[in-house]
């Protein structure tokens, strides 16, 4: 038999569960082959933040691609390019200068450790190579970049590839690693990070990266206020550049234009992809500070690394629009007012189930968190298949949600991760809060 019962030919990442063919998406839906409607509570995976079916970006794209398709950035490139990183360095913190243009999350994150490396080694370190991450994090499917996520599931099958590396502590209140609350944090796991640093040898460490507000392995997770304060510290001291993966938090998701303006911390790199290209292109960004920029000029260092697509004139028309359109139209003051709004009603309508551990995030970058035991807050196990089993729940009553886990030492837990388009208005939020509602009840009673 040649071609399966899914009656295609492509080879999907789980052949026992081949996904749902769309043919159309408006503003905050999609519609499927057999004509159902989905409210797409998660912008596919914090994706399409402006909405689906923009004209503006979809003529942005066409006009692009009828005067100039390609532009290999070994020798060339093209205006659109430079409309898009002007604009990302425009939305940036002042120190942000530069910006290199990717095709996605993982080689964002891939370019910010080799740009690290090159700059450690172009300013008289080169014996700093070692990159320290967080427990409970993700940061992409290449192998330099998954080994670096707390995702150990993920991570299992290919482990004998991968090169293992220092996890700290992660910033996660709820399951606070040093058992601390509130009122007894004295950032225990912000000084983590010196631990590891010193343990591994301050002269060997390049840089640490982190998510600003955690994705997929803790939606809606950020850490106490004095956190970025407290890393940005121990990293000045210690020699160590810091890279916040806003793959995910990144483009106004979180109500701020990057997840790390809510503490007036500027990192060294800031990777981005997901809301770049909005959906419309495959997109990603390394943003990049001054004193990088200055120290690979005055050195002649050289990033040696760089991806075909790196710089497309098409997508990166794509981009640009995307940033105006979200000006424009004020979206990011957009995802902080909505994201306010999501968050109470969720607590009204799910806050008190008992299986409803804890509902937290910032702006449009949402995390419910099931456990087991409410008191205990026992997780559930990954192979109870929780928040998959209300994914397919919530889709029967035509709202999509975005699976999370993995979170309790890399394996257990069930979450979910809500994330709509900024565009979303507040019958959009009560419609997704009425198919949740009944989803969740329909797993969990
Ligand atoms: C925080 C974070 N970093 C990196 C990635 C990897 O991005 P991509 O899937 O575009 O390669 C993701 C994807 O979910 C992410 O959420």
């Amino acid at each position: 038999m040649k071609v399966s019962m899914a009656d295609n030919t492509v080879f999907w990442r789980d052949l026992s569960q081949p996904p749902v063919e769309l043919v159309e998406g408006q503003g905050v839906y999609l519609f499927d082959r057999k004509g159902r409607r989905y409210l797409d509570a998660a912008s596919g995976a914090a994706v399409s933040a402006i909405g689906h079916g923009n004209e503006e970006v979809a003529e942005a794209m066409a006009e692009q691609a009828k005067k100039l398709d390609f532009a290999h950035m070994s020798k060339f490139y093209s205006r659109s390019l430079v409309d898009l990183t002007d604009r990302l360095v425009g939305i940036s913190p002042p120190e942000i200068a530069r910006a290199h243009p990717v095709s996605g999350g993982s080689e964002a994150n891939e370019t910010a450790v080799k740009l690290a490396r090159v700059f450690q080694i172009q300013r008289g370190k080169p014996r700093k190579y070692k990159v320290i991450s967080r427990a409970s994090s993700y940061h992409g499917a290449t192998l330099g970049v998954l080994a670096l996520s707390g995702k150990t599931k993920r991570q299992e099958a290919y482990a004998p590839l991968m090169r293992s590396n220092q996890k700290i502590a992660p910033a996660y209140c709820y399951r606070c690693p040093y058992g601390k609350s509130p009122s007894t944090c004295s950032l225990e796991c912000a000084d983590d990070l010196e631990r590891a640093i010193v343990q591994e040898g301050e002269d060997t460490v390049a840089a640490f990266i982190a998510e600003p507000v955690s994705g997929s392995s803790a939606p809606g997770v950020h850490p106490p206020d004095g956190y970025w304060e407290r890393v940005r510290g121990i990293c000045d001291e210690y020699g160590v550049l810091l890279i916040v993966d806003e793959v995910m938090s990144g483009l106004g998701r979180t109500g701020r234009w990057w997840g790390i303006d809510h503490s007036g911390v500027v990192p060294e790199i800031i990777t981005a992809a997901k809301g770049v290209g909005a959906g419309y292109s495959p997109l990603g960004a390394v943003l990049i500070h001054e004193k990088i920029y200055e120290v690979m000029e005055e050195t002649g260092g050289k990033l040696n690394h760089g991806f075909t697509y790196g710089g497309n004139p098409i997508s990166a028309a794509a981009g640009a629009k995307v940033i105006d359109v979200m000006r424009r139209d004020g979206l990011v003051g957009r995802a902080a007012e909505m994201g306010e709004i999501l968050l109470k009603r969720l607590k009204e309508s799910i806050g008190d189930h008992p299986q409803v551990g804890e509902i937290r995030g910032r702006g449009l970058l949402i995390g419910v968190e099931f456990v087991r035991d409410r008191g205990a807050r026992e997780p559930f196990a990954e192979e109870d298949g929780v928040p998959g089993r209300i994914r397919s729940a919530c889709m029967d009553y035509g709202v999509y949600i975005y699976p999370g886990g993995s979170t309790v030492n890399g394996t257990r837990t069930s979450q979910i991760l809500l994330a709509p388009p900024f565009i979303i208005a507040e019958e959009g939020i009560d419609e997704l809060i009425d198919g949740l509602t009944l989803g969740v009840e329909e797993v969990l009673g």
